[in-house]
């Protein structure tokens, strides 16, 4: 049977107090919207309808995907009106899985338990059991156990208020049947709405056996409706990766302060202390250790490097046994070689530093090619830009840069060249040279400093 998935995304989310429509609104830093596509997405269907009202301009720029149909639903007239907007995508004998743009953390796994429990029948829901079911629709069943209907909050009655099994609003349903229960809705209710779940009464007398699967974890299933659910749903979405990582064999030193905003690979006895954040894809390789306070964005971290407190990371690569930070930044295109060093304040961009070279206290490398085994002396700066252009540096192999020399781009350095302290280098140092580049020192014996004028 074909698979469709549609995605309940018009709600404007006036709680949000925002001008981006709620759906956008990211956890780890990727739309809501974005994660429920990636998850049905991991099922396959055959198409996806992205049902939409507010901010749509907006929406279709931010989610891309040939595989998504964009369906408006102009006024939001209650979730069944929703679902009714797809009635002409719908094709004979599909499968629908409804989802929600605004309920993030739904797992795959729960959703194939869905799809397994619906098997062989036309209608499933995703219920789950709260101690506190306020708000919720509730599933009714008859003396046998089986769903006769759901009520909402504000048409039941104090004994279905009573009843503890919610609907999560997540369901699946063959394709002819929906669309005829659909085109049978009315809004003759509490809220004046078309709701969806009134399809469930209908299929019951229909004599549908309704099917029902309990998600994993409750959070799964809920939504962001405000910024404090929207904090909520973020701190268990770390949760939930922390965890992962953990059972995978990485410490993690405090949980409750890690940060994953994309994906993150890692080695075998990883440690990551307090505070670390993780964007796009990282890799990180075995016995990795990284400090407290560090940013890391797209890079690839080789086994045995340590990367100390405070360092920030992007588009960066860092090979085996490297020391970086703290208080490193490496920006996009910088690369070390195994066993590179760079220490507190040293800043590259676009530049390498091969084999065991180092730079280890206040230095700018940009557009710089650093051999193997040199030694970047504290505040050396390469002046890669005359304020139009960019120019390369070379510094070869072995080569010694003396403290606080000014490299002026483009100029190349030799093999075990050195540079003597101070010096502003604008001509290439050859190879075994040594170059000085600066005032000569003049000592004055007998001079007087300067004395006041007004004699006090
Ligand atoms: C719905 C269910 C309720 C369930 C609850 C779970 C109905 C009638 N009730 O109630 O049984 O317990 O979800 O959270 O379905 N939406 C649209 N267009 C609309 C209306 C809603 O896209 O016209 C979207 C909203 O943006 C939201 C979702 O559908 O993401 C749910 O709508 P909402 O009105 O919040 O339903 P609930 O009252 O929570
Ligand atoms: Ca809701």
């Amino acid at each position: 049977m074909k698979l469709r998935v549609v995605i309940l995304a018009a709600g404007k989310g006036t709680r949000m107090r925002s001008d981006l429509p709620k759906v956008l609104h990211k956890v780890a830093n990727k739309p809501m919207v974005e994660h429920v596509i990636d998850t049905a997405r991991s099922l396959k269907p055959d198409a996806i309808n992205l049902i939409y009202g507010h901010g749509g301009d907006q929406l279709q720029q931010a989610i891309a995907g040939d595989d998504l149909t964009w369906v408006e639903q102009r006024e939001q007239l209650g979730t069944g009106h929703a679902v009714q907007q797809v009635i002409p995508h719908l094709k004979s004998s599909e499968k629908v899985i409804i989802l929600y743009g605004d309920v993030p953390l739904l797992t795959e796994s729960t959703l194939i338990k869905l799809v397994t429990a619906s098997a062989n029948t036309s209608l499933g829901l995703l219920t789950m059991t709260l101690a506190e079911p306020m708000g919720y629709g509730r599933i009714v069943r008859n003396e046998c156990r089986s769903v006769t209907g759901i009520v909402e909050q504000k048409d039941a009655n104090a004994q279905q208020l009573a009843i503890n099994e919610v609907n999560t609003g997540i369901m699946i349903a063959d394709s002819d049947k929906l669309k005829s229960w659909l085109e049978q809705l009315s809004n003759d209710n509490a809220q004046k709405e078309y709701y969806l779940t009134d399809i469930v009464a209908m299929a019951a007398q229909e004599g549908v056996n309704i099917a029902t699967a309990q998600p994993d974890n409750a959070q799964e299933v809920e939504g962001a409706n405000n910024r404090q659910q929207l904090a909520s749903l973020e701190r268990a979405l770390q949760q939930r990766q922390a965890e992962e990582l953990m059972t995978q064999g990485v410490t993690l030193i405090d949980p409750a302060r890690f940060d994953c905003r994309g994906k993150l690979s890692a080695g075998s006895d990883v440690i990551i202390d307090i505070n670390a954040v993780f964007e796009g894809s990282v890799v990180l390789g075995d016995r990795v250790v990284i400090e407290p306070n560090c940013v890391i964005r797209n890079s690839v971290i080789g086994d045995d490097t340590v990367i100390r407190a405070n360092s920030h990371i992007e588009d960066a690569k860092v090979a085996k046994g490297c020391k970086v930070g703290p208080f490193a930044r490496l920006r996009p295109g910088a690369e070390l070689a195994d066993e590179a060093q760079v220490g507190n304040f040293v800043e590259m961009k676009k530049s390498r530093l091969g084999k065991g070279s180092k730079a280890s206290h206040l230095t700018y490398l940009g557009d710089t090619q650093v051999g193997e085994y040199a030694n970047i002396g504290a505040g050396t700066i390469t002046c890669n830009y005359d304020g139009v252009n960019k120019a390369l540096t070379e510094i070869g192999d072995g080569a010694f840069i003396g403290s606080n020399s000014s490299l002026v781009a483009p100029v190349a350095i030799g093999k075990n060249a050195t540079v003597g302290a101070g010096s502003v280098i604008t001509r290439a140092v050859a190879d075994e040279e040594l170059a000085v580049a600066r005032g000569k020192q003049r000592n004055i014996s007998g001079w007087q400093r300067p004395q006041s004028k007004k004699g006090s």
